[in-house]
């Protein structure tokens, strides 16, 4: 049987705070403000934009054509056209996979280099200002390009067909211009080739004017002697060009890379185009088949993260109000299940309202439950066999004991609420962790805080189920899997790097945390956030009028930002510049 509207029932309050009272944090207060005496800075340095420029319709689509197909996907089938971005060095072989691509998936290719190109050799004023930098081999500035590939992404047929970008972003800036316009590919490949063949191919390449083709004089010559004889070199295909442009790219792809991590498939370019075609194709058909398998599979569409309210207000009022569980619990819920249909098996959220936070005492038991019994009925409604897990009494003798924050914990699964559809003890299943609590049957994992407690580690028996879990998706809900004392000392020694490469194996697909003075939980200063499969997103709070506050968004990072990193966005300064945290503006120090 499979539970249907099993969510109906979700909200029925289980009310268990462990600890109602509240000693650090005034009852009703509603983090109300002594942040006046700090002059932050209220705007964002990411804010894009775009410029005012036109385009000439006739120069803003690629010369890249397409010609007699023997197959081609349709992607707009499922209304969900696909999204690609392809990558590489300077003559990685972009141009000449898109080519194929388009002919294959029939997507809508906007390459800037080609765009730049029409713009020069039209003599616009825009070609003007870009061909200088062109010719030296350099980046034309962010603005003109920019806004070049978002007036070409806005147009109807890349909404229509899809899209195929090359040759953008090129730098951190423009990566988050289009992170900032949520504008993300399905899947980013990277034509991986070694340097000493890109400067031979840029240097054997010849350009077509007429029909736009690409050919090379040893590896692809012209067919006839008549399209020999009208082919053009590129102005920055010599050798010290070349080298140039392939150093820029050198110091761009890391944060580049770093943005797409998750969608990123390296290709290796170094073979005929032919053979890299397809495995370029083959990532592209996958990518086309997940699309079409979530449009075709009648489950509801996932909130898209453009629909996301921002941070709730008033989050020092504890207990939470319903609507603020209800919240976070809808937004942890999206991430884990956008990550878990991407095919992610290691899975950690982390999420620190007061209430979730073992480390104030207002932390409430029964929220973490309701948290689960979300995702579980959630997966389960999909038709997934989800075993919650959590740890039983660890250690013997005097060590036989369970985190405080656990105890009773598994009881209490057993009596909450879970529907009247039956999903409990069919779709949903209770158990510990270990190897043998892995069943054929089971989908997949929800793990209820997994610790390690004084003198006893969690690690072992988490290593030995996830061995059995092998494929199958295994969720960590406030994991704590740091090291921690014990009077034998044990844990710090053995197996210690061991251990901490496995916890790190599991990738965050939930992260939010309020911020506040360093050694203070109040007032909340802001929030660091992350939902998969988007960058950590750093918040300020601010307060608009007495009882009145807002969370103002200063920053996005690829990875989790360090404190140093934090303290920087809040005081406006410049990404990169070496600095630790000082002052009353050390206030982040020790948040992580
Ligand atoms: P752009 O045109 O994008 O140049 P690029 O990235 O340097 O890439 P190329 O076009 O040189 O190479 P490709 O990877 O497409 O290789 P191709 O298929 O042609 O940009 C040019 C300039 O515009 C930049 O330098 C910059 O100034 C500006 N610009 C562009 N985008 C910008 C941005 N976002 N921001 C700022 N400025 C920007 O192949 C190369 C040769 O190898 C060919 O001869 C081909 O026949 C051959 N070849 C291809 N595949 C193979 C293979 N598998 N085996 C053997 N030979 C092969």
């Amino acid at each position: 049987m499979q539970p249907s509207s099993l969510l109906s029932s979700l909200h029925s309050s289980i009310n268990l705070h462990s600890t109602p009272s509240l000693s650090l944090l005034p009852p009703s207060s509603s983090s109300s403000s002594s942040s006046s005496f700090l002059s932050f800075h209220s705007s964002s340095s990411l804010h894009f934009t775009p410029l005012n420029v036109s385009f000439s319709p006739l120069h803003a689509t690629s010369p890249t054509k397409t010609k007699g197909l023997s197959f081609r996907v349709t992607c707009a089938s499922t209304n969900q056209p696909l999204k690609v971005m392809i990558s590489g060095a300077p003559a990685s072989g972009k141009g000449t996979q898109c080519e194929l691509i388009v002919q294959k998936f029939g997507l809508v290719h906007i390459s800037t280099g080609d765009l730049l190109r029409a713009e020069v050799s039209a003599g616009t004023e825009i070609g003007n200002k870009a061909k200088e930098f062109m010719n030296a081999g350099q980046l034309v500035p962010d603005e003109i390009v920019t806004a070049m590939v978002t007036t070409r992404l806005s147009r109807e047929d890349a909404k229509e067909k899809g899209w195929l970008l090359d040759g953008y972003p090129r730098s951190f800036s423009q990566a988050e211009s289009l992170e900032k316009l949520k504008i993300r590919p399905d899947v980013y490949v990277v034509l991986d080739v070694p340097d000493e063949i890109l400067i031979d191919r840029c240097i054997g390449r010849k350009l077509d004017p007429v029909t736009g083709k690409i050919y090379h004089l040893k590896n692809f010559p012209p067919e006839t002697e008549e399209i020999k004889a009208r082919l053009v070199t590129r102005p920055d295909d010599t050798e010290e060009k070349v080298k140039s442009r392939l150093d820029i790219y050198k110091q761009n792809a890391k944060s580049i890379s770093s943005t797409y991590s998750n969608i990123m498939k390296k290709v290796n370019g170094n073979r005929p185009k032919e053979m890299v075609f397809k495995d370029v194709e083959s990532l592209l058909s996958q990518a086309q088949g997940e699309k079409v398998k979530t449009a075709t599979s009648g489950k509801p569409a996932l909130k898209s993260e453009d629909s996301w309210k921002g941070i709730p207000t008033r989050l020092n009022n504890i207990p939470h109000s319903r609507e603020i569980r209800n919240y976070f619990y809808d937004d942890v819920l999206q991430a884990t299940q956008r990550a878990v249909n991407d095919g992610r098996t290691r899975l950690r959220v982390d999420i620190n309202i007061p209430e979730l936070n073992p480390e104030m005492d207002v932390y409430r038991i029964g929220t973490l439950m309701e948290l689960v019994r979300v995702l579980a009925l959630s997966f389960a409604d999909d038709g997934k066999r989800v075993k919650v897990c959590v740890q039983g009494s660890m250690g013997e003798g005097a060590l036989a004991g369970m985190p405080l924050q656990l105890a009773g914990t598994r009881k209490i699964l057993e009596f909450m609420d879970w529907g009247n559809e039956g999903a409990m003890g069919t779709f949903i299943n209770i158990g510990s962790i270990g190897a043998k609590e892995v069943g054929e049957q089971d989908d997949m994992f929800i793990l209820v805080a997994p610790q390690n407690a004084v003198g006893n580690c969690i690690i072992d028996d988490l290593r030995a189920m996830t061995d059995v879990a092998g494929q199958r998706p295994v969720i960590l809900i406030n994991p704590r899997l740091k090291d921690l004392p014990g009077s034998s000392g044990i844990m710090q020694t053995m197996g210690r790097e061991e251990r901490l490469v496995y916890a790190a194996s599991f990738e965050s697909c939930y992260f939010f945390r309020l911020l506040y003075y360093m050694g203070t939980q109040y007032p909340i200063m802001g929030a660091l956030r992350m939902s998969y499969p988007y960058r950590y997103e750093l918040y300020k709070r601010v307060d608009e009028a007495p009882g009145k506050e807002k969370y103002v968004i200063l920053a996005t990072f690829p990875e989790k930002p360090n404190s140093d990193e934090i303290n920087d966005a809040f005081l406006g300064k410049p990404r990169n510049q070496a600095k630790k945290a000082s002052g009353f503006w050390g206030f982040l120090s020790g948040v992580f």
